[in-house]
């Protein structure tokens, strides 16, 4: 069986390093690894307008941010195939014949949907509260999801752990058509990030999720100013006052960016980020970081500006990337439309099995004849 990958992200912001350590690092890695036949990268347009509906604008400006960020990160369209879903029509089609196969009991249990639902302030209840209902095609996109992923045969889904239920939903469509069509469709298996740092980078502020909502985010994007500012006004250990008290790890946001982007040869390059005037420490691993900061003796200042210097020297590429890349919009337009065009071939290749399974493929070469012969043997035999 082929080995294809098949992912994406929602255009509605450009992306920041939550994504990039939950996704879009390994994304580069896998795309170079050699291990995969097919590589496609979605930008989930029709997606993001299922909640967007009123704001097309922003969701056709952030196609070509997600667009930069992809190509500034280390994807190469060369090696993978980057779409627009709502470029790709079999995807709407296959969505349609998916919906039959599903319950809205089932739909209402996903617990992604369920939580966005209170995210977006989207009530079940219209009466209630003035708010706002629940738009049907938003409730309904797990199973155009099924479709994203099912019309490129992807077996692998890298993603982070909220898109679980997706997959899993996708896994019981899937299931559920060979079962009763034929086999047709193929089973994929979710790509968890490698570590819990790296699944849920929280937000600068310590919260939960990085959201642009929230402001709590340093995007791909921001110059290394700004990637310093937001360092610096990091959530910290509160109980962390004087710089001799012992700390807490667990609760220290930059700790859990360290362990997201730390590396061992990061503490050779940036032993300076440790030598102060009152004190100084060397460290060989974040281990030993962690320890003394436990122990006490180690500041925050310290820390933020190790993190800070491992920040930029990591995104610095990217951006220099970015900076190109914005020269020439262009062929970042060519780069999507070739893509897309790519990746209609392919999802009508599935359709059409799709549809044959189905017996919906009425005037499909050889087809007809047979149908022909039946319904006349049928009325005139
Ligand atoms: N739901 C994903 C997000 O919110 C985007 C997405 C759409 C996706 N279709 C997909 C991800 C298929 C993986 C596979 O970013």
């Amino acid at each position: 069986m082929a080995n294809i990958i098949l992912t994406g992200d929602r255009p509605t912001g450009r992306l920041h390093i939550g994504h990039y350590v939950g996704s879009l690092r390994r994304r580069v890695e896998l795309q170079n690894s050699g291990l995969f036949d097919r590589i496609y990268i979605m930008i989930a347009d029709a997606q993001a307008l299922t909640d967007n509906a009123d704001n097309p604008q922003k969701v056709r400006e952030n196609i070509l941010e997600v667009a930069l960020d992809y190509l500034s990160a280390g994807l190469d369209p060369d090696k993978v195939c980057i779409f627009i879903q709502s470029q790709v029509s079999e995807l709407t089609e296959l969505t349609f014949f998916y919906n039959n196969l599903v319950t809205i009991q089932r739909l209402q249990r996903n617990p992604t949907v369920k939580s966005e639902i209170q995210m977006r302030g989207f009530n079940a209840d219209e009466e209630a509260d003035n708010k706002a209902g629940i738009p049907v095609g938003f409730f309904c996109y797990p199973i155009s999801q099924a479709a994203d992923i099912t019309a490129f045969k992807a077996n692998v889904v890298p993603a982070g752990e909220d898109q679980k239920p997706m997959v899993e939903q996708t896994r019981e469509i899937v299931r559920k058509f060979n079962s009763t069509y034929g086999p047709v469709l193929v089973e994929p298996e979710i790509l968890l990030p490698d570590s819990h740092a790296c699944q849920r980078l929280p937000g600068t502020d310590g919260k939960a999720k990085m959201s642009k909502s929230l402001g709590n985010c340093i995007y791909l994007s921001d110059s290394a100013e700004e990637v310093a500012a937001k360092v610096k006004g990091m959530f910290t250990d509160p109980n962390h006052l004087q710089v001799s008290d012992p700390g807490n790890v667990e609760v220290n946001t930059v700790f859990t960016y360290l362990d997201a982007f730390c590396r061992d040869e990061h503490f050779e390059k940036f032993a300076s980020c440790f030598v102060g005037r009152k004190s100084s420490f060397t460290f060989h691993n974040l281990d030993e970081a962690k320890a003394q900061y436990r122990a006490g003796g180690l500041g925050d200042m310290m820390l933020k500006n190790f993190l800070t210097a491992i920040l930029n020297d990591t995104l610095e590429p990217i951006r220099q990337r970015r900076k190109e890349l914005e020269k020439n919009i262009p062929y970042v337009y060519e780069v999507l439309r070739k893509g897309s065009e790519q990746a209609c071939q392919t999802a009508a290749q599935t359709l059409k099995e799709v549809k044959a399974a189905m017996k919906i493929n009425y005037f499909d070469q050889g087809v007809l004849d047979e149908l022909i012969a039946a319904q006349t043997a049928k009325y005139n035999g």
